[in-house]
């Protein structure tokens, strides 16, 4: 009979059989599934594996602390960080299109690991956390559903390593249950999904250091309050956008002119068709009041009441 523990067993034995005494690698973006997949293999062998982490800069507040806090100082394991924000930064300067901005994302992912390539050369084994449905939306070619599903970007395509997919027979739920098992914390194992071109594709044109700001502590409020309120599990996902506006406010005695911050929540079952939530007035209220209190330059919140199809989830 399938259970969570037989599971973790039988997988273990393959893994250490598969890898022997060679090295694998994992990249880690935080989420569910590549977390899940580092934890496992790391069960099964150890310091052979080493974990790749890409700080691009675009990631919520805290975030990149707390996966480096999570692997690195309670897991024990090799994680390698590398400190990206600059170049990705530089690359986007300028840049307003949402498909240029996923694109030089995408290939500055490229470009880091092979920068990488030096300490990357002596693994012979990639980890992915592919799982089932990936499998069934790409069809079986393997090489097709690296490309559709590497969220944190491709590896350079001249890089040779053979793949490890432990998750490759199982649902989301079933991942879920197997992190917490492995003592994956509960704020990565219900994490609401997050785009891999991260903040940059929720501001509104230009992405500058001043907006990646104001966006992070306005999200940081709306995640809090929404834990706070107990809505984290219903809603799909939850966060603030920064729209390329400003618009008249007073304060005090002052005019000003300053940033509108668009609150982004919506429920869904796969993320293919969406509805807004229905959060609480009195929540909303909090989180408004907050938003423009806490945060400089912002003194307007709307709330986005559309439903996908036919807006996106995401406003980029
Ligand atoms: P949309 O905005 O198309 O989003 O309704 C549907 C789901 O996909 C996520 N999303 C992305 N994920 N790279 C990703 O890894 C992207 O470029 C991207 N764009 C949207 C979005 O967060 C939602 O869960």
């Amino acid at each position: 009979n399938w259970t969570i523990e037989n599971f973790i067993e039988m997988e273990i034995e393959k893994i250490r059989e598969q890898v022997g005494d060679k090295k694998v690698l994992c990249a880690l973006s935080g989420g569910v599934d590549s977390s899940v997949v580092a934890a496992l293999i790391h069960k099964a062998i150890g310091d052979q594996l080493t974990c790749f982490f890409v700080d691009h800069g675009l990631l919520r507040k805290n975030e990149a602390e707390s996966v480096m806090k999570t692997f690195r100082d309670r897991f024990q394991m090799n994680v390698i960080k590398v400190d990206a924000q600059d170049r990705f930064l530089n690359k986007l300067k300028g840049v307003t299109d949402p498909e240029q901005k996923r694109k030089i994302i995408g290939n500055e992912f490229i470009y880091v690991f092979r920068d990488e390539a030096e300490k990357l050369k002596e693994m012979d084994f990639l980890a992915q956390g592919t799982l089932y449905t990936d499998i069934i939306e790409s069809g079986t070619d393997t090489a097709q559903t690296i490309k559709s599903h590497h969220n944190v970007g491709g590896l350079p395509e001249d890089m040779d390593f053979e793949l490890i997919e432990p998750l490759n027979t199982l649902f989301k739920d079933e991942v879920r249950r197997l992190g917490l098992e492995l003592g994956v914390p509960e704020e990565i194992v219900w994490r609401q999904p997050f785009p891999g071109p991260g903040l940059a594709i929720r501001i509104l044109g230009e992405v500058t250091e001043e907006k990646l700001d104001i966006l992070r502590e306005s999200d940081a409020i709306l995640r809090e309050e929404i834990k706070h309120a107990g809505l984290d599990r219903e809603i799909w996902q939850y966060f603030t956008v920064l729209p390329n506006i400003r618009s008249v406010g007073v304060m005090g005695d002052a005019r000003t002119y300053d940033y509108t911050i668009g609150i982004r929540a919506v429920t869904s079952v796969d993320g293919m068709t969406s509805d807004w939530a229905r959060i609480p007035y009195e929540v909303l209220e909090r989180i408004s009041t907050r938003i423009v209190n806490e945060v400089e330059h912002v003194n307007r919140i709307v709330y986005d009441i559309t439903s996908k199809p036919p807006a996106t989830i995401e406003w980029e």
